[in-house]
């Protein structure tokens, strides 16, 4: 504990004070004459341990204390009716210490005598500067595995690990429980770094420091004395001894401390496995709904992720570092190059650090998707064990630039009515009930201003001649039909997924957005149906997220009307190709015509 009260044990020289002051007029009170200033480098508000405030400093004074006089580093400072030496070393722009002596309620003493009171045994005391600047950790490497001793031995088995955050200021500190060492247990601390410097020999580490686990953010203080061993097995290794409480005092070794910390470099962080290559053929990739933006870097084996996110402020960016760790085989002579890859990967997000479990899904070559495990562990064989991915919901991804594709379950489909309001509808498909309908439904149609006099009425998929690649939406009151191109599809357990953006689209800031449209084949309930067909396909409306569920975004039953050619009004398949064959018959017809004029005319 730090002495609160000034030291006043100068009791030899009172008797001879009394008779200076007797002596010497009362003209040299304490006044701030200018000639003593703290370096300005010091100003500012300043943590000591004890102190119930902060202590501020400018550059005549230093808390309650004014300058009289300075030699070197060696002060005469007065407050609260005492003369002080205080010898101050500034240690960094963010630490000062300082050794102290003083005498209360007596007179002015000249400096060198004041000051050569002061020795090495007197406690030094330190000041942290609040809300500094933080520095970049000393410690080079990204990440360590650590043991660590409270005084009961030390705790190698499990080996804890510490991780460096995005931020290079901080660290992450994992402590693992030793089941056979008393005093341990596991908990995550954060380190940030404010400063460090040498003194001698010594290298000090000044930082502060913040339980994870804590409900609150309160951080406190610790100094680190330290001490780089070279290589020691071709490996780097730092001892370190922990201050016991907010103060540099009683780190006099790196074998004492509470607790003392041996940090190993981990040389080869990861195996730096590679991303499957119909992953990285393109660099980047984005989330359907475009608040996800997915980088590949450094050979393929680093993924950069970027998320946006609106709060109060306005626009957050939050990004992510996603490092290929490990392939895992999916199957026993999985050769972990098909269209789904399991991995294990190190995170990095801020100082959320720990390995995850991935599976990536092939779906297109400019459309993947991606499952990743909620959790994080600490080390990488617990990622795939203590989370299954498979369970998780799906990222789809997108490439910037799509082709068109043919769209899947082509037709001409009319609408019966909302696949999830089944049952009401079904029963009493009347007007009264269709308005009922629509007024309560409001959020399930296609259009947020649909009502009675506007609904969709017709769908077809996949019936333009060209590419047979677009979704069209007819509706009674707009007459501008909604177009959407496909741009791939896949089926997965019944249900088939289709990835489409919005064509001729009449909502602003609208043009371009990516949809995904699930459709699944269900068998008609309704036995009253008009429809030949047993079949009626069930369509969601176009979404953000490709919906794995029959849920409330699914918006319409349709029934098939007929193929594409019907549409066409050629019922002997004018397809796409038979109509461009027509024209391309035509075209040599036509040439072969004005050939035989020109022949004709130049005869
Ligand atoms: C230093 O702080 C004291 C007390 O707040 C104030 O009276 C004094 O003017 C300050 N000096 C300078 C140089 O700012
Ligand atoms: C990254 O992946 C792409 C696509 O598979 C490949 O063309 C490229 O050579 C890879 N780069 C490296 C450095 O492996
Ligand atoms: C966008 O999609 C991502 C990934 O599917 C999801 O996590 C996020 O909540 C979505 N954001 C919005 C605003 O819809």
């Amino acid at each position: 504990m730090q002495e609160l009260a000034f030291p006043r044990r100068k009791g030899i020289l009172a008797p001879l004070s009394v008779l200076v002051l007797l002596i010497l007029p009362l003209v040299d009170l304490p006044s701030a004459n200018g000639s003593c200033e703290f370096p300005s480098s010091w100003s500012g508000e300043w943590f000591q341990y004890g102190k119930p405030q902060s202590v501020i400093i400018n550059t005549t004074v230093l808390g309650e204390r004014t300058c009289l006089e300075k030699t070197d580093d060696k002060y005469i400072v007065f407050g609260d009716n005492c003369y002080h030496c205080m010898i101050i070393n500034g240690r960094h722009e963010n630490v000062i210490q300082y050794r102290e002596t003083g005498w209360c309620n007596s007179e002015r003493l000249r400096l060198e005598n004041m000051c050569s009171e002061i020795t090495s045994d007197d406690t030094l005391y330190s000041m942290f500067r609040v809300n500094s600047k933080p520095i970049a950790c000393p410690f080079s490497g990204a990440s360590f595995t650590f043991t660590y001793n409270r005084g009961y031995g030390e705790c190698a088995m499990p080996i804890s690990l510490v991780e460096k955050c995005t931020d290079e200021s901080k660290l992450l500190l994992k402590y693992q429980a030793c089941p056979d060492v008393v005093g341990t247990e596991s908990n995550t601390e954060e380190l940030q770094c404010l400063a460090s410097w040498n003194d001698g020999r010594n290298k000090y580490l000044v930082g502060t420091l913040k339980e994870r686990s804590a409900l609150n953010d309160a951080k406190t203080y610790r100094c680190f004395l330290y001490e780089e061993k070279s290589h020691h097995q071709g490996k780097m290794i730092y001892l370190l001894a922990q201050s016991g409480d907010p103060t540099c005092n009683g780190l006099t070794t790196v074998s004492e401390g509470s607790p003392t910390i041996k940090l190993i470099k981990v040389d080869k962080e990861h195996n730096r496995c590679k991303y499957p290559a119909w992953v990285t053929q393109h660099h980047d990739w984005h989330s359907l709904n475009g608040t996800k933006s997915y980088h590949f870097t450094n050979k393929n084996a680093t993924l950069r992720v970027k998320m946006q996110a609106q709060n109060t402020d306005g626009e957050i960016v939050h990004e992510e570092k996603i490092i290929c760790h490990n392939l895992e085989k999916l199957y026993p002579n999985d050769n972990m190059q098909g269209n789904k890859v399991k991995l294990v990967a190190h995170v990095t997000s801020g100082c959320d650090i720990g390995y995850v479990c991935m599976i990536f899904h092939k779906r297109d070559s400019h459309i993947i998707e991606i499952q990743q495990s909620d959790q994080k562990a600490i080390m990488p064989e617990e990622a795939c064990s203590m989370s299954d991915p498979s369970t998780r919901p799906y990222t789809t991804l997108i490439t910037t630039f799509l082709h068109q594709r043919r769209c899947p379950n082509s037709g001409q489909y009319e609408i019966l009515n909302f696949a999830s309001l089944d049952a009401l509808s079904a029963a009493a498909p009347s007007r009264q009930r269709r308005s009922e309908l629509s007024r309560t439904t409001k959020r399930r149609t296609w259009q947020e201003n649909e009502n009675e006099e506007c609904r969709s009425t017709d769908i077809q998929i996949g019936c333009t001649p060209s590419d047979q690649a677009e979704i069209i939406i007819g509706n009674t009151c707009e007459h501008e039909k909604i177009a959407y191109s496909c741009h791939g599809s896949w089926e997965e357990k019944g249900m088939w997924y289709t990835i489409a953006s919005q064509r001729n689209s009449e909502i602003s800031g609208s043009t371009g957005q990516t949809f995904c449209f699930s459709m699944l084949l269900k068998n008609a309930k309704d036995k009253g149906s008009r429809q030949k067909q047993e079949k009626e396909l069930w369509l969601s409306r176009p979404s953000r997220t490709c919906q794995r569920e029959v849920k409330d975004e699914w918006t319409y039953r349709l029934s098939n009307q007929g193929m594409c050619e019907v549409l066409m009004k050629t019922p002997n398949a004018a397809s796409a190709s038979s109509l461009s064959q027509l024209l391309f018959i035509l075209h040599i017809v036509t040439y072969t015509a004005i050939n035989t004029l020109c022949v004709l005319l130049s005869r």
